[in-house]
C-alpha cells in the first residue's frame, strides 16, 4: 500500500508539467484582460490618458468582452521624497494615485501599477529594491490592484529572489494584487514562477510587427510564437506565460496580422492586455479586440494553452484542449499566399471516425459536421480558429 502511494505520488511528480506549487493568492483564474499605456502612449502617461482608457473600456463594449485592469506603466514615478516614499509625477497625476484608483474602481475595473525589482524602471524611474515592502504597502492605500513587476537595473539581483520578495511582500499589504512577472524569459521563469506570479514574461518585448527581430531583444508576432512552442505545459488557472501585451490597432500591422496576433494570443491562454488608443480606434480593430467567441477560447476555465502539433512549410495547427472536451483550433498561414489547410482529427487526440460539428469563431458560423478531417482556405498570415465539438 505504501508502495504504491510512494510510486504514485512519483509517477504524479514525474509527469506533473505545471508547477506543484502554484501562487496561492486566488487571483487569475483565467488570463487577465486589461489595457495598458506602454505599447501606444510609453512615457507620455497622465491622469487624463488612464481615465479616459477607463472611459473608452466601459463605453466601447470592451469592459462588457471581459477587459477588467487599467495598468499604468512606466514613467508615472518621479523620485522619493525623504522618508524613501515612492512620488507620482505630480503634474502628470495632479489628483494622486488614490484618486484615480478610486475612479477606476467607479467605473467597476481595477487599477494597475507598474515597478521594476532592480534600482531604477527601464526608464530610469526609481524601482522598488530595498522599498519591497514600503511599496506594497503604498499600492494598497492606493488601492492597487495589480502590479507589473519589471527587471532592468538588477545588476548582480538573483531573478527568482528577488521576484518572491515582492510576492511576499503584496501578500503582506493584505490587499490582493494580480503579481505580473516582467523580467522578458530571461531566466526561463516558467521553471520557478508558478509560485512565485501570476504570470510571467516568455519573451523580450513585442514589436507592432508581423516578422521581425530587433538586437535590444524585440520580437514580432511569429517571433514570440515560435518561442512558446514548448512551454504550454507550464501555464494553467493562477499562473499564465505572458508573451507580451497586445498591438492591436497600433498601426504596424494589417488588420488580417492584427485578428490572427489576437487569435493566437487567445490560443495560447495569454494575458489579454490591449496596448492602443482606445478612443480613436477603428471598426476593424474593435472588432477583432471584442470577438467574444475568440476571448472565450482564451478565457476557458480549464486554461491549458495550445500546443502547436503541425508545422510544415509555413503553415501550422496549434490545438487547445476545452474544458467541455471540444479542441479549438487554430490553422495559421506564415507563408505570403492564400494556402489550404487541413487537420486531421487524430491530431486533436479524437479518433479518425468521430463525427464533430466545426464552427468557424471569426465568421460566427457552424460550418458543417465533419468526421475524420476538416480543410479551410485560409489568407497570408491569416489565422482561421474553428471550435471543433465532439456530437
Ligand atoms: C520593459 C518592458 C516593457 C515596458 C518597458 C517600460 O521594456 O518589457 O513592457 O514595461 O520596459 O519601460
Amino acid at each position: 500500500m505504501k508502495r504504491t502511494l510512494v510510486l504514485t505520488a512519483f509517477v504524479l511528480i514525474g509527469f506533473a508539467a505545471t508547477p506543484l506549487l502554484a501562487l496561492d493568492n486566488g487571483l487569475a483564474r483565467t488570463p487577465p484582460m486589461g489595457w495598458n499605456s506602454w505599447n501606444k502612449f510609453a512615457c507620455n502617461v497622465s491622469e487624463d490618458l488612464i481615465r479616459g482608457a477607463a472611459d473608452s473600456i466601459v463605453r466601447n463594449g470592451m469592459k462588457e468582452a471581459g477587459y477588467e485592469y487599467v495598468v499604468i506603466d512606466d514613467c508615472w514615478q518621479v523620485s522619493r521624497d525623504v522618508e524613501g516614499n515612492i512620488v507620482p509625477d505630480a503634474k502628470r497625476f495632479p489628483s494622486g494615485m488614490k484618486a484615480l484608483g478610486d475612479y477606476i474602481h467607479s467605473k467597476g475595473l481595477k487599477f494597475g501599477i507598474y515597478s521594476d525589482a532592480g534600482r531604477g524602471t527601464c526608464q530610469n524611474r526609481p524601482g522598488s529594491r530595498g522599498y519591497e515592502y514600503q511599496d506594497a504597502r503604498q499600492y494598497a492605500a492606493w488601492g492597487v490592484d495589480y502590479l507589473k513587476y519589471d527587471w532592468c537595473n538588477h545588476d548582480t539581483q538573483d531573478s527568482q529572489s528577488s521576484y518572491e520578495t515582492m510576492r511576499d511582500a503584496l501578500a503582506k499589504s493584505g490587499r490582493p494584487i494580480v503579481f505580473s512577472i516582467c523580467e522578458w524569459g530571461s531566466t526561463k521563469p516558467w521553471l520557478w514562477a508558478g509560485s512565485v506570479g501570476n504570470l510571467w514574461r516568455s519573451t523580450g518585448d513585442i514589436l507592432d510587427k508581423w516578422d521581425g527581430k530587433e538586437k535590444w531583444g524585440g520580437n514580432g508576432v511569429v517571433q514570440i510564437l515560435d518561442l512558446q512552442d514548448g512551454i504550454e505545459s507550464y501555464a494553467g488557472p493562477g499562473h499564465w506565460n505572458d508573451p507580451d501585451m497586445l498591438e492591436v490597432g497600433n498601426g504596424g500591422m494589417t488588420d488580417t496580422e492584427y485578428q490572427s496576433h489576437f487569435s493566437l494570443w487567445c490560443l495560447m491562454a495569454a494575458p489579454l492586455m490591449a496596448g492602443n488608443d482606445l478612443e480613436h480606434m477603428s471598426d476593424a480593430t474593435k472588432t477583432t479586440l471584442t470577438n467574444k467567441e475568440v476571448i472565450a477560447v482564451d478565457q476557458d476555465a480549464a486554461g491549458i494553452q495550445a500546443k502547436r502539433v503541425r508545422k510544415a512549410g509555413g503553415l501550422e495547427v496549434w490545438v487547445k484542449q476545452m474544458s467541455d472536451g471540444s479542441r479549438a483550433v487554430g490553422l495559421l498561414n506564415r507563408t505570403g499566399v492564400e494556402a489550404e489547410i487541413n487537420v486531421a482529427w487524430t491530431e486533436l487526440g479524437y479518433p479518425d471516425r468521430l463525427s464533430a460539428s466545426v464552427r468557424d469563431l471569426w465568421a460566427h458560423a457552424n460550418v458543417g459536421t465533419h468526421k475524420g478531417t476538416y480543410a479551410a482556405k485560409v489568407a497570408s498570415h491569416g489565422v482561421m480558429v474553428i471550435r471543433v465539438t465532439p456530437e
